[in-house]
């Protein structure tokens, strides 16, 4: 049997950071209703000359490094990403070209904040078909770009960010299953309301920014989560206790806390990043996994369950050993 085994991970955040009281004086808001409402003390935002492909080069090389690989070794780049930097190519293929990697398959999945659990899925589905031995899987956003910092709903909540996996085929287990979701009657809960398609006027006058209708959103990701944790855990035979850590989506601590509580786990199993990242969308969960691989939480043999939530809505989970 062949499975999918993370062999390196890697990250990377701008330099620049924006801190809650920054933000007081952009807009009507406190450092106190942000930490108590999501969690948030600090986020990244990318400087004005890095874009997406910027911030994924990094988190990659640190990835292939990790996994002690070459570029060359890599036969599948699939790149999470809500904010490409260009209509086309794709950053998959901008990414490559940076990679000095030449030929193999290189697309942009587009899955809002459950990107990067989408891609990890498809990359799985390659690994174990035998149409992919070595895949680079990244989650890469510069969703500061997209907000409207006029608006105190959503310009406090996000940040920039890259995180990279390097997954191998191996004999030994690595992801055990993974599970997929979207309901698309959402649509408008969470979105960009202007889009290419709809031509250039359509991103005008405030079309073109991150809309939500907060806690909304946040009472259908509570209870989406919590029913997702049930079906990962059911799908492998496996009690709460099983789990030996969450890496969860990180958009907001209150729901990252509902979903530990469902699988009965003490915050000191939870990797915990949105303090200091905010929510950077497809790039939240493989920053997370990278931070806890890094200082040494993370140990190899471990059982670890990833989650996200997003636009679309999207949701979707990952059981993997580590
Ligand atoms: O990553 C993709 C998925 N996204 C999420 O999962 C996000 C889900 N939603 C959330 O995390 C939360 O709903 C928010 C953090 C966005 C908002 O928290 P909330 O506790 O749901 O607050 P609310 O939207 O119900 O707003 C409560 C009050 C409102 O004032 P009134 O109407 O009670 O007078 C808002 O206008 O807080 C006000 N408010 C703010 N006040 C200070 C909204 N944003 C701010 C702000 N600073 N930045």
């Amino acid at each position: 049997m062949i499975y999918t085994r993370i062999s390196g991970t890697g990250s990377y955040l701008p330099d620049k950071v924006l801190t809650n009281q920054d933000l007081e004086k952009l807009v009507d808001t406190s450092d106190q209703w942000i930490r108590e409402r999501t969690g948030i003390s600090t986020r990244h935002v990318a400087a004005e000359d890095q874009t997406t492909v910027d911030l994924a080069e990094y988190a990659s090389q640190r990835a292939l490094e990790a996994a002690g690989r070459d570029a060359q070794d890599i036969d599948l780049i699939i790149v999470a990403t809500t904010t490409p930097d260009r209509v086309f190519p794709s950053t998959a293929c901008l990414l490559q070209k940076r990679l000095d990697r030449h030929g193999c398959a290189a697309f942009d999945v587009q899955a809002v904040c459950t990107g990067f659990v989408y891609a990890l899925s498809v990359a799985d589905k390659f690994i174990r078909t035998g149409s992919a031995r070595c895949a680079l899987v990244v989650g890469a956003e510069t969703l500061t770009r997209l907000l409207d910092w006029n608006d105190r709903s959503t310009c406090v909540l996000f940040g920039d960010g890259a995180g990279a996996v390097v997954v191998e085929a191996s004999e030994e287990p690595g992801i055990l299953s993974t599970h997929l979701h979207a309901d698309g009657a959402y649509e408008n809960l969470l979105s960009v309301k202007g889009g290419i398609s709809q031509g250039y006027d359509s991103l005008r006058d405030g079309n073109g920014y991150v809309t939500m209708k907060g806690n909304e959103v946040f009472k259908v990701a509570v209870n989406t989560l919590g029913r997702i944790v049930d079906e990962t855990l059911e799908a492998n035979n496996l009690e709460q206790s099983d789990i030996d850590w969450l890496i969860p989506h990180q958009a907001n601590i209150r729901i990252i806390q509902a979903t530990a509580k469902k699988l009965r786990m003490s915050m000191d199993h939870v990797v915990v990043t949105v303090g200091e990242h905010g929510n950077t969308s497809a790039a939240s969960v493989p920053l997370a996994l990278d931070v806890a691989v890094r200082d040494g939480r993370i140990q190899r043999g471990e059982t670890l369950l990833m989650e996200a939530f997003g636009g679309g809505f999207t949701w979707g989970s990952i059981l993997l050993k580590y």
